[in-house]
Formats: C-alpha cells, structure tokens, sequence
C-alpha cells in the first residue's frame, strides 16, 4: 500500500447504514425482519448512495436481548434466515460494492450458549471459569454492582451455590477475558468469519470485558441497594493488553473495518484505541448521548440541555482526534430515541429538522452511520400501555419504576423519551399494511405515523429527507474537503445556530445549522463573509435562500446550509 493509500483507507470514505434486522424488512411472512428482507432491499440502499451496512447480530439466539444474547456464533438465528442465505446477501451486497460489516458481542454470551450450559453445570467444568463465578455474601450478592439493565449484577444460581456476573440482562453472562482459552476460542470464531468475507466488525460492549481487580464493592454514599457499575467495569486497567492481542490475532491480519463500541474512553485515551497503533479504526463514543440525561441517568429526562454542550462535546471530539485517530459520526443507534424528536421538532419542521440534522453530523470529521429510518426522518413512538413495549431494558425499568411507587403513566413518559423501541419500530417502506414491512402482524407494533412518513412517498418527492440525504452523501463523496479537511467550531456560545467549517487546502467549507423555530440572526467572522465567492451547495429549504452578507445570514426555522468558499 502507498503512503496517500495509507492515508485514506476506504473506511474513512465510507458512509454506513445501519440495519436493525428484525425491524428492517420481513421477506417470509412472519411478522419478524430477516436475511431476504435486507436483500430485497440491497438496490435501495446501493441507490441512497452507502458503502457499508452494519447489521446488528443475526448469531443464533434465544433473543432475550434481540440477538445480543448469542447461543451459538456460528450459526444464524433461525427467525432470520440460513448460513446460505447470509453468503447469498453477503455475495449480492459486494457485487452491488456495498461492504458488510457484522456486530461482535464478546463481552457475554447467552445463558443458552453451550459454554455457559457447561459452566453452570458443577464447580468443576473444565468450563467453570469462561465465565464469573462467586459465592455470596450471606444472602447478600458478592459485590453491589447494579447491572446496566437494572437490578443486580449478579444472579444466584443454586445449582452450585454460586452467583454469575452479568452487566445486562441475567440470560447475557459475563465471559471470563482473564481466561486464556475464553480468549483462544473467540479469536477462533472471528477469524472463522473473517474468513468468510466479511468486511469488518462493530464490536459490542467492548470497553467491559476487563473488570476491577477482586470485584470489590464501589462506593455507596446515597445507600443504594445497588450502584452504577460503570467504574467497575468500564474501560479498566489491563484492558488493552486484551484488546491489542485481540488485534493482532485477528483485525490485524485483514482489509477490514472495525467500530468499537467504546462507552467510557475519553478523548485523551481515545489514541489507544483508534490512534495509529490503536485496536479499532474507530469507536463510538456517547457523550453526547447522554446530554439531555439527568442526575438520576437515562430515565431521568433533562430538558434544559443545551446546543453550547452539544457543540461541546462534538467539537472536542473533532478536535482531540484530528491528525490522531478518526470519529464515528452517529445521531442515532438501536438503543437511543429517534434524532429528530430528540434533539430537534418532530411536529412542524420535523422535515427540515431531519434534514438539518443530517447535514449536522454528515460533514464532520470521520465515517457517518446513518441508522435505519433516519433517512426518512422516523421519530420516537408513544405507545399507550406497558404491554406493547417489547425491549428487555424497558420492561426491567417498568418493573423496577412500580416497585418504586413510580405512577404507571410517569415511567411510560420516561420511556417516550428514552426507550430503546423508539428506534425499533418497523421500518416504514410505504402506506400499506404494516407499512410495507411485512404481510403478518410485526413484532412490535409500527408506528401510527407510517401513512405519512414512508420511503414510497420520498422516493417520488424531490424535496423529501431522502433525497436530501441522498444529495448530501453524494457531496461528501466529491469533495475531498468532507474527508480531510480540519473542523472548527464557530460561534461556541450561540445557542441556537451550530456553525462549523471544514477546511483544506482547496477549500473551506461553512455549514450552519439552525436549531431555533424562529427565524435567527447568525453573525459571522469576518474573514468568511469578506470571501465574495461563497457558493452555497445545499440549503436543506426550497428556492433561495437568503445571501450571506456582510451582516451575517438570517437562517428560517431549522434551516441549514453548506457553503463552498475557494479562496
Ligand atoms: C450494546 C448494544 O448496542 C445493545 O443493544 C445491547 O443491549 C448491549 N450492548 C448488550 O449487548
């Protein structure tokens, strides 16, 4: 490889899509998304302009966690098709030019994989220590880790008279990474894949798998039955020793793409991971998904967030990785509400708020992963009762809120604005039943705005989010600016428009970003609007828009523009 190639692997000129499998498209009837739904839509995808899909687990699963419990790592889960069926997908996305990367879940497995089964089974399977295994304190669990979904982070097991690790649910175990062999038999099942042709991997929790030395207590001052475990687990000491032999023996030896889902890395350690001898090619990191969280975390909404954070925190990423590492540019994921009724109106301007959005995090620094539906503009769901939620998360969060004297109503508010399912209502392809997704009744229930948020009805509209979408993908593919060029925050303070410039040696970029419902003012540097040449690319509003003068531009309600200046 040349040094320019070096510079400029294909996953930094990649825009990826994700796809929720069993919200994505169902080809056989049943209710549930699947292998020859994705397929059925690979011209869709090729035609949006992606070169990457990212496909949430599709492992063999009892699906407790929707397939992030897996059973078996090298078999497909039955609801989503045969190993066939994944090679014909794999064979038509490449010959479309399209890459398929897979989601890598190896910091648990499910209760039902076959090691676990082993493990359980007596103190002394030689499978005993593939996974976390202690006794209790008197009737107490052995430490007050609460897990990520809830509860406690271990669940007793009287078979043994042990308790078992588990950060999320109680049917996700906890693998052992201290193991040498845990670690053996996974390096096995990666390559076994790579082999296969895949072409990367997103990898799942990944920053958990090292936990604190002797898995003592962590502090307690508000005497809580059990504490965030966070520090317990995240991004640990030693962790990259594991991580750096998981690179060597396996990403290292491939042209691949790899995303880690790195909750809890910060800017200054980010360069171990993602840096020129890091372990991924990039990571996913979430600060700026937990901006509207309160005290009390994700269910405890925090309205007065605010656009000088969110900048923040964006630009700090921008800049701390700039000429180190590489961004993975998201607004959206499985497991967060949608983008538009989050950050954004999805009422009235939800059209141009989607679409400011988009240009938003497109023309940052790294690879964007636009999620499923973003494309259209869907947004979160408010479903009536308990009953029709289907996400272990919320369901684990009703029960603990009821048994808190939450009122029923109050927990079901907490969950409009942060539950998962938000962002797992079928993908709605067109106005017909079940929005196009499937023949059968879906899995969980589409979301009632279908009639008028579908990709049928965008296709044929050339002012549609789609479309946009489309036109913005293609701007970053042919300007070199979007890949390399430098980011700058302008404006830090300003609380309604975000305002940035990408710059290289051929061009600056200006894009702005109204976040307001009312017409706003934006007073720009001097050095921009003395440039006479600003071309605007791309205004996310019919017709003209407004010149840049020497005054500044006055944006229209979540009004966003690209403007080339060539100096
Ligand atoms: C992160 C995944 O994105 C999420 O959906 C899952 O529940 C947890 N990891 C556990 O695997």
């Amino acid at each position: 490889m040349s040094e320019m190639k070096q510079e400029r692997p294909w996953w930094k000129e990649s825009v990826v899509y994700q796809i929720y499998p069993r919200s994505f498209m169902d080809g056989n009837g049943d209710g549930v998304g699947d292998l020859p739904g994705i397929l059925s839509k690979l011209d869709y995808l090729k035609d949006l302009g992606i070169d990457v899909i990212w496909i949430c687990p599709v492992y063999r699963s009892p699906n407790d966690d929707n397939g992030y419990d897996i059973s078996d790592y090298c078999a497909i889960q039955e609801e989503f098709g045969t190993m066939e069926q994944f090679d014909e997908l794999l064979q038509e996305a490449h010959r479309r030019g399209i890459r398929i990367i897979m989601d890598l879940v190896i910091n648990h497995t499910s209760d039902e994989h076959p090691w676990f089964i082993e493990s359980r089974s007596s103190k002394t399977s030689p499978k005993r220590d593939y996974y976390i295994w202690r006794t209790g304190r008197g009737d107490a669990e052995p430490n007050n880790w609460e897990s990520i979904f809830g509860g406690s982070a271990w669940e007793y097991d009287d078979r043994t008279d042990e308790y078992y690790m588990h950060l999320f649910s109680v049917k996700q175990p906890d693998l052992n990474w201290d193991h040498p062999e845990v670690r053996t038999k996974l390096y096995e099942m990666i390559n076994w894949w790579l082999d296969k042709g895949i072409d990367g991997f997103r990898v799942d929790a990944i920053t958990h798998i090292k936990k604190l030395a002797l898995l003592p207590d962590l502090p307690n001052p508000e005497k809580k039955r059990y504490v965030a475990s966070w520090d317990g687990h995240r991004n640990r000491e030693g962790i990259l020793d594991y991580l750096r032999e998981l690179y060597r023996e396996t990403f290292a030896k491939y042209d691949i793409m790899t995303v880690g889902e790195a909750n809890g890395v910060s800017i200054a350690q980010a360069e171990d991971y993602v840096g020129r001898h890091g372990v991924f090619n990039m990571i996913f990191q979430f600060e700026h998904m937990t901006i509207d969280h309160g005290p009390g975390g994700k269910w405890d909404y925090r309205a007065d967030w605010k656009l000088s954070e969110l900048k923040a925190i964006l630009s700090a990423w921008q800049k701390g990785l700039e000429g180190r590492g590489w961004n993975a540019l998201f607004l959206e994921n499985h497991d967060v509400p949608r983008s538009v009724s989050r950050f954004a109106d999805d009422g009235r301007y939800r059209i141009e708020s989607a679409k400011m959005l988009a240009t938003l995090f497109m023309l940052m620094q790294g690879t964007p992963y636009i999620y499923q539906g973003q494309e259209i503009g869907m947004t979160n769901v408010k479903f009536e009762s308990e009953e029709q939620y289907r996400d272990v998360e919320i369901k684990n969060y009703f029960g603990e809120a009821g048994a808190n004297g939450l009122e029923p109503q109050k927990a079901l508010e907490a969950v409009y604005r942060q539950g998962r399912d938000n962002a797992r209502t079928p993908m709605q392809w067109n106005d017909g039943l079940y929005a196009g997704f499937s023949s059968h009744e879906p899995w969980i229930q589409v979301n009632p705005n279908y009639p008028h948020i579908h990709v049928a009805g965008q296709l044929e509209d050339p002012g549609s989010i789609l479309n946009y979408y489309k036109r913005l993908i293609r701007l970053r593919k042919d300007r070199s600016v979007c890949i390399d060029g430098s980011y700058d925050l302008l404006l830090p303070e300003d609380e309604r428009v975000y305002a940035y410039t990408r710059t290289s040696s051929e061009e600056v970029l200006l894009v702005l970003c109204s976040f307001s419902q009312e017409p706003c003012k934006v007073q720009l540097p001097e050095h921009l609007l003395a440039v006479p040449a600003a071309e605007l690319l791309l205004c996310n509003y019919d017709g003209d828009a407004e010149p840049l003068t020497a005054e500044g531009a006055v944006l229209r309600p979540y009004e966003a523009r690209i403007y080339s200046i060539r100096s």
